[in-house]
């Protein structure tokens, strides 16, 4: 926030290096940037939850995030997320039990070129099969 200036405007920036500090955004974390920041706790909040890669809950080890945008729906992402659910039994915004695996979904990464995309620990693949997804996610 100093190195930004603690401009208001900056607020997604600061949120996304508080969850990448700590993994996800937390009250404390919140309140503390919303203050910092001048801004609303309100706005941060609807800024946390509107987008789709903040997150509110701690994750676990590994994050796989499946894009369901349009392109990438086309391409087959819905069997990707059957195939997640019936291999690991979770679905979007879920963690499996031994906190390994969180899944998340996202409305278009802007990558719908290779679609079906999937982010894996924040690395895009693109061209993804249900085969690829679960056979990362076991070596996981
Ligand atoms: S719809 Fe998936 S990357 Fe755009």
């Amino acid at each position: 926030m100093l190195r930004l200036g603690h401009r208001p405007d900056a607020l997604i920036e600061v949120l996304h290096t508080v969850q990448q500090s700590f993994g996800y955004l937390d009250d404390d974390a919140l309140r503390y940037v919303s203050t910092s920041l001048h801004v609303p706790l309100s706005k941060a909040y609807g800024v946390a939850t509107f987008y789709s890669l903040f997150t509110l809950r701690p994750q676990g080890e590994h994050t796989c995030v499946v894009c369901t945008g349009t392109a990438c729906h086309i391409k087959g992402s819905t069997m990707i997320l059957n195939r997640i659910r019936s291999r690991f039994g979770i679905g979007p915004k879920q963690t499996t039990a031994d906190n390994q695996i969180s899944l998340l979904t996202a409305r278009c990464l802007g990558a719908c070129s290779i679609a079906p995309a999937v982010v894996y620990d924040g690395e895009a693949k693109g061209k993804q099969a249900p085969d690829d997804v679960i056979a990362r996610l076991e070596e996981w």
